[in-house]
């Protein structure tokens, strides 16, 4: 196995690269803060993403000319991951292909970490993960300004995917700044039974606003804006004071959908987490702990609480996309 230079390697030539295997992480959005319904369907956010060492591994390996491309999936839950061109990971690799006029005949494959369906990016991750993959497979060099650009046309957070670490989201969550974290911040993740879909998440987010009076369209709600204390608590790597000021404008519409979510927040909570929240739009749940120790109490809690189906730690920020290896 080496590593070879991605500026020569060409799947049609003598010493092509035949494998390229690209880890990416989960995220939890440290504060989730939703400004009203936009014409087109979106919503403008203060998204403040960190990425969090659970992964996705995603493998390319070129198929026959013409063949087109095609994925499979191993891991919990993947009977829920679509398998055809709908796939965003798929839809990566046909994005990349166009732009470079390449024909996408590529296998890839999800070894999957990140639950499916869950709040956590891990759709977004995959696709991420399938174009950083092509992008080395096919040896085509993309400057990253156009992979981002690529990442922002499949979804709202696959930006963040690429690049990982902590970032601020605006817009739907595609235009990213990068932001100081002052230390390792320790996470427990409660995988509910079952997934939520994102867009009916933010549709009763609006119905919920609508319920209260207060309106859900962009002049009803005011602009969402990062939390100068939370962008605080990241620079000083503090989790207590991180813990006083996660937010997710999305949590009550998770809940509203999954009332059990409540058991699972309170499960986390009487076993010793600084903070508990829905996970983006949920229905994982997420836990800051003081430390390595108390996040692995907390998950041993949360599994016997039998108010989740898996419970994980992991720490955060973690990396970005990264190639792991190139085979030749
Ligand atoms: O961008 P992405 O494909 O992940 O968005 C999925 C859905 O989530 C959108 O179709 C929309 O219903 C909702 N969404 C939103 N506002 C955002 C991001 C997503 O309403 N900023």
């Amino acid at each position: 196995m080496s590593t070879p230079d991605t500026s020569t390697a060409r799947t049609d030539a003598p010493g092509a690269t035949t494998s390229v295997t690209v880890r990416v992480p989960a995220k939890v959005n440290v504060q989730l803060a939703v400004g009203g319904l936009r014409p087109d369907g979106f919503h403008d956010l203060a998204n403040v993403f960190l990425a969090v060492g659970l992964y996705d591994h995603v493998t390319v390996t070129p198929t026959a000319p013409t063949e087109g491309p095609r994925v499979t999936c191993s891991g919990p839950d993947t009977d829920r991951v679509p398998l055809d061109r709908s796939n965003l990971a798929l839809r990566a690799v046909d994005a990349l292909a166009l732009r470079h006029g390449i024909s996408p005949d590529v296998h890839v494959h999800i070894d999957k970490d990140i639950p499916v369906a869950g709040g956590m990016a891990g759709g977004s991750a995959d696709a991420a993960g399938a174009l950083l993959a092509c992008d080395v497979l096919w040896g085509t060099r993309t400057p990253r300004e156009e992979l981002l650009d690529i990442c922002a046309g499949l979804g709202s957070d696959v930006p963040f995917s690429l690049v990982g670490g902590a970032a601020l989201g605006r817009g739907r969550g595609e235009v990213l700044t990068p932001l100081e974290v002052g230390g390792t911040f320790h996470w427990v993740f409660a995988v509910a039974e079952g997934g939520l879909s994102t867009p009916a998440v933010y549709r009763e987010c609006d119905r919920l606003r609508e319920c209260r009076g207060t309106g859900a369209g962009v002049g009803d709600v005011p602009e969402p804006e990062p939390s100068p204390a939370l962008l605080a608590a990241l620079r000083a790597g503090d989790a207590s004071l991180l813990a006083a000021h996660l937010s997710n404008d999305l949590q009550s519409a998770a809940v509203s959908l999954l009332p059990s979510l409540d058991d699972t927040l309170a499960a986390g909570m009487a076993a010793g987490a600084l903070a508990a929240l829905v996970s983006g739009s949920g229905p994982t749940c997420a836990f800051l702990a003081e430390d390595a120790t108390a996040a692995s109490d907390v998950a041993v809690a949360l599994r016997a609480s039998g108010t989740c189906r898996a419970a994980h730690t992991a720490t955060g920020p973690a990396p970005g996309a990264t190639v792991l290896r190139a085979e030749v």
